[in-house]
């Protein structure tokens, strides 16, 4: 078993390109070897802002998921799944309604910013207002402790721990707790309920924080506690209300910026993009067609690599001797700007050939895909169910 469960996402709105693979999805191949991870396509969050333009998110949708198989993502680890397929998302979402300040999701800074920069688009909408709180939802309804994100999604992931603390303040406490817990202390059996009771008394007269370590390890062990009960009798250790959603901490990944073909961070917005599957005709010919530094307008002209993309991607694609190469050769006119642009051409083509390789199965046989979708969002639905029995319950819905 895992000690962490990750849970990430990713909006299908268009084409991935390596800025995608170099920022989030090498970062999720490494974690699915080391955590249990659910890889989730949130599809629902894509309609936020395309509510208008629904045909995209189906378009992006298969091909985002084939993206990921092919990037390394592998289904026998992660769990690969469409959010909208799981229903429990939007159940949690209605019910962290009730009880979300409507200022918590105003003081967003994304809200703001995002309704400023797509100005074309009208989104003075519920749905928009609530994607952070969506997004909450997501993570909670697993019980996710880690969430790889960027950046600019920590405020989501402040207002999910937020929210978190808020439901088990709220709700932590249900009608009848002591009566639950000391029943819970009966199913224990005769020994275990009276260790457990002393370790208790031990933790909360003496302050004795090793007879909490044990009653956990005590807990975790008792095989006939249902997840409820051992919740509960953690709580009841310590007097403290019950965490029936724990608050998750973002897992932010090292900034790994992503030059695009000018220079700028890769970015759909700045149509400056290599897509993860783009043929190596077109690779070549973008790469070809870089600028390169201003002052480089004959071959004869030395230039600068620091003024120069071309030479940011050299920092992700070539090795050391490369790299000298180019410098030598840039600043003394020794070589020429589409020579120095082939390293760079070998070294996507390179990184793309066994994505290539991996994704030709699925396109080969679409069904294939399809079955691994399913598959995970069967695995996703029940860890959501389960957790949804125990917010019903808490919210007085448990009938
Ligand atoms: N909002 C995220 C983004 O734009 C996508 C997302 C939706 C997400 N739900 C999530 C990310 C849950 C992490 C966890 O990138
Ligand atoms: Fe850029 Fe290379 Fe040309 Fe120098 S030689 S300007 S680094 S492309």
């Amino acid at each position: 078993m895992f000690a962490d469960r990750i849970l990430s996402g990713m909006r299908p709105t268009g084409k991935l390109h390596l800025g995608h693979y170099h920022g989030v999805i090498k970062n999720w191949v490494q974690l699915q070897s080391e955590h249990e991870c659910l890889f989730m396509v949130a599809d629902w969050h894509a309609l936020t802002t395309n509510y208008d333009d629904v045909a995209v998110i189906e378009q992006s949708l298969w091909d985002m998921v084939i993206d990921w198989l092919a990037a390394g993502v592998d289904p026998a680890q992660a769990t690969i799944f469409i959010q909208s397929k799981v229903p429990e998302h939007a159940e949690l979402h209605l019910a962290l309604s009730m009880v979300c300040p409507l200022g918590w999701l105003e003081r967003v800074p994304t809200y703001k910013d995002q309704i400023e920069k797509l100005s074309h688009k009208d989104l003075t909408t519920y749905g928009f207002l609530g994607y952070p709180l969506l997004q909450a939802a997501d993570i909670l309804v697993y019980k996710a402790n880690q969430v790889p994100v960027g950046e600019d999604q920590v405020p989501h992931i402040e207002l999910t721990r937020e929210m978190a603390r808020r439901f088990n303040h709220l709700y932590g406490r249900e009608p009848g707790f002591e009566e639950k817990a000391l029943a819970a202390v009966k199913k224990l059996g005769g020994k275990k309920g009276k260790l457990y009771t002393e370790l208790k008394t031990r933790f909360q007269q003496e302050g004795d924080e090793a007879a909490v370590e044990a009653a956990h390890a005590l807990l975790q062990d008792a095989q006939n506690l249902s997840i409820g009960d051992r919740e509960r009798l953690f709580a009841f250790l310590e007097n403290k209300g019950r965490v029936i959603l724990p608050e998750p901490d973002a897992l932010l990944t090292a900034a790994s910026r992503m030059p695009g073909l000018d220079g700028n961070k890769m970015s759909k917005s700045y149509g400056n993009t290599i897509a993860l599957r783009e043929a190596p005709e077109s690779v070549s010919k973008k790469v070809r067609a870089m600028p390169t530094d201003p002052a480089r307008v004959r071959r004869t002209d030395p230039g600068d690599p620091a003024k120069c993309p071309v030479w940011q991607l050299h920092q992700v694609y070539s090795d050391e001797p490369t790299r000298e190469w180019v410098v030598k050769g840039c600043t003394s006119a020794g070589i020429g700007c589409l020579d120095c642009k082939q390293p760079v051409i070998d070294g996507v083509l390179r990184e793309q050939r066994p994505m290539f390789e991996r994704a030709q199965k699925y396109l080969d046989d679409p069904t294939l895909v399809k079955a691994i979708v399913a598959d995970g969002c069967e695995r996703a639905r029940k860890i959501a169910n389960d957790t949804m029995k125990d917010v019903r319950e808490a919210m007085g819905l448990g009938y």
